[in-house]
């Protein structure tokens, strides 16, 4: 099949949620349509003991495994489709954040009977800041929770950005009758544990169906319905693969109801593999010649091998095992033959892949995260992945002042993978740590001891706001432990302030001192 028509069946996205709203739910009830597991209620569970085939994080750990996230991909009607694992809980890391550069769509999963939640708005940031299109699944209806008109008000102002209902609950907790599908014509009613049922339009208000539509609350609803379609926001599939718009979907991933919908007309909207912008301009993804780009490196997935795995998105071309590519950054060719598709716990050999697949290489420690590596004679590199904030601190030592070689080469080698952010205190020099979450110690730490033979020490600075300065000639008296100046290993000068108050009172009382939030230059 030619490049244009598998890359076109490619549907790569992932699920983006704060813990406990219902990622693994969803994920376990899409990976059974697109019937890669066959029972039920096979969610974590902390009563069962059971786990999602996309939460193998713990396994993982008990085999001695540092750090992971799968990627899963399933045939689904038409579709290939790739869903990508955003680590949350403790496992939060700058990995969650990298992975949303591989995708081309997400899918923001809100509790509705918490509404928005902080590491919601962190991953929705990174997706609004790259143009991801983000489609919303509000889920736990079966749930008494907030007003749906509550919940997309709080999506339009937290997040800033237009909502449309592609569907309108009819109540909600005991009395949830179903949802309204507004995108397909027709009341899907719910049926508790029965599978649902769907009622066209049509023919709802033909008289055989007055149990529902005489019930107040539905009434009440199709009122709701008549005021969206008049008084609300266009649905404009433009605006959504732009970014602009988030099409809201209500239902429950538990239940599951309103999922099967959900997923079917999101499958149908989201974008297919698009063309990446690179040092030499747009590569369109159906170009004969491969190229791809490395957003992930995890270390010591089989222990007994101490192997390294680089996570690559294909961007164009077809890739084929055994093929050579070149590695602009270096300028080495290297062939590729040792490669694996990830299906959650399990990893085959994969022989060809195409725009939107990603695959597992096996890494002698020659890639770097954002590395691109290209067939043929191509020169180009894609775009940089940018730098997260970090958000938590540690001065870093080494337990034993003689191995204090080893300690920097590990030091310089984890930071050139991008397993952690280095920043030097100034101008004493003594090491700080920066990650996006705590995980990123752990792996850190086992890494140093494992593969550099080095304990190491920590202490913690606390959660810190990182503040670039634009100009490199500091007054090295105005800043102290409170507010911290450090370099980056660019030897960039920023300032670590210890909190919201420190940097309000630092930026009152410097008017004349630029500050710079990475996230907001990215
Ligand atoms: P996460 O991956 O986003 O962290 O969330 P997860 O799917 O693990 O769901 C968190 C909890 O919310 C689980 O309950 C799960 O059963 C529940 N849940 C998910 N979707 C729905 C829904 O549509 N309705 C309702 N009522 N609950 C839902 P738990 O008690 O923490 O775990 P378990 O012991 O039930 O497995």
């Amino acid at each position: 099949m030619s490049i244009k028509i598998e890359k076109d069946m490619r549907k790569t996205f992932a699920i983006i949620s704060h813990p406990d709203a219902g990622k693994t739910t969803m994920t376990e009830k899409l990976l059974m349509f697109g019937n890669l597991i066959r029972e039920a209620g096979t969610v974590k569970g902390k009563k069962s003991g059971k786990f999602a085939t996309s939460d193998w994080m713990e396994i993982e750990k008990q085999r001695g495994i540092s750090v992971t996230s799968s990627v899963m991909n399933f045939p689904y009607k038409d579709y290939k489709v790739n869903i990508l694992d955003t680590p949350g809980h403790e496992d939060f890391s700058e990995d969650t954040y990298r992975t949303l550069t591989a995708v081309d769509s997400v899918v923001m999963i809100i509790d509705a009977t918490k509404g928005i939640e902080a590491q919601t708005i962190k991953l929705f940031k990174v997706c609004k800041m790259r143009g991801i299109p983000i489609f919303t699944f509000i889920n736990k209806l079966d749930r008494e929770g907030r007003e749906p008109f509550d919940l997309l008000d709080q999506i339009e102002e937290v997040l800033d950005i237009e909502t449309y209902p592609m569907n309108w609950p009819v109540g909600m907790g005991k009395r949830f009758l179903g949802i309204l599908d507004r995108y397909n014509d027709q009341f899907v009613k719910f049926n508790g544990s029965e599978r649902e049922s769907l009622i066209p339009f049509d023919t709802l208000h033909s008289g055989d169906y007055k149990d529902i539509t005489e019930d107040p609350t539905f009434k009440e609803t199709e009122e709701e319905m008549l005021l969206l379609d008049e008084a609300g926001d266009q649905f404009d599939l433009d605006k959504v693969i732009k970014g602009d718009q988030t099409p809201v979907f209500f239902g429950s991933a538990l239940a599951p109801f309103g999922v099967e919908t959900f997923f079917d007309t999101f499958i149908d909207l989201a974008p297919t593999p698009q063309a990446r912008k690179t040092t030499e301009g747009l590569v369109e993804p159906e170009q004969e010649q491969f190229s791809g780009f490395i957003f992930k490196i995890q270390a010591n997935m089989n222990p007994a091998h101490r192997d390294r795995v680089a996570f690559l998105r294909v961007c164009s071309g077809k890739f084929e095992r055994g093929m050579s590519v070149t590695l602009p950054r270096t300028g080495k060719a290297f062939k590729l033959n040792q490669t694996q598709q990830f299906v959650a716990s399990s990893r085959g050999t994969v022989d060809e892949a195409y725009p939107g697949d990603i695959i597992g290489i096996y890494d002698p420690g020659v890639y770097r995260i954002g590395d691109t590596l290209l067939e043929g004679k191509q020169t180009f590199e894609y775009d940089e992945l940018p730098q997260f904030p970090p958000e938590l601190f540690k001065r870093v030592t080494a337990k034993n002042v003689m191995k204090s070689k080893q300690f920097k080469k590990g030091l310089e080698q984890l930071v050139q993978e991008g397993a952690i952010q280095l920043f030097k205190t100034y101008p004493m020099e003594n090491y700080i740590i920066g990650a996006v979450g705590e995980l990123q110690y752990q792996v850190f730490e086992h890494r140093m001891k494992h593969e550099y033979n080095v304990d190491v020490m920590f202490e913690s600075i606390g959660e810190r706001i990182p503040r670039w300065l634009t100009d490199n000639q500091v007054d090295t008296a105005l800043f102290d432990d409170r507010n911290l100046l450090v370099k980056d290993r660019e030897g960039e000068f920023l300032v670590l302030f210890k909190n919201d108050f420190a940097l309000r009172w630092f930026t009152d009382k410097h008017k004349d001192i630029e500050l710079i939030d990475l996230f907001e230059v990215n």
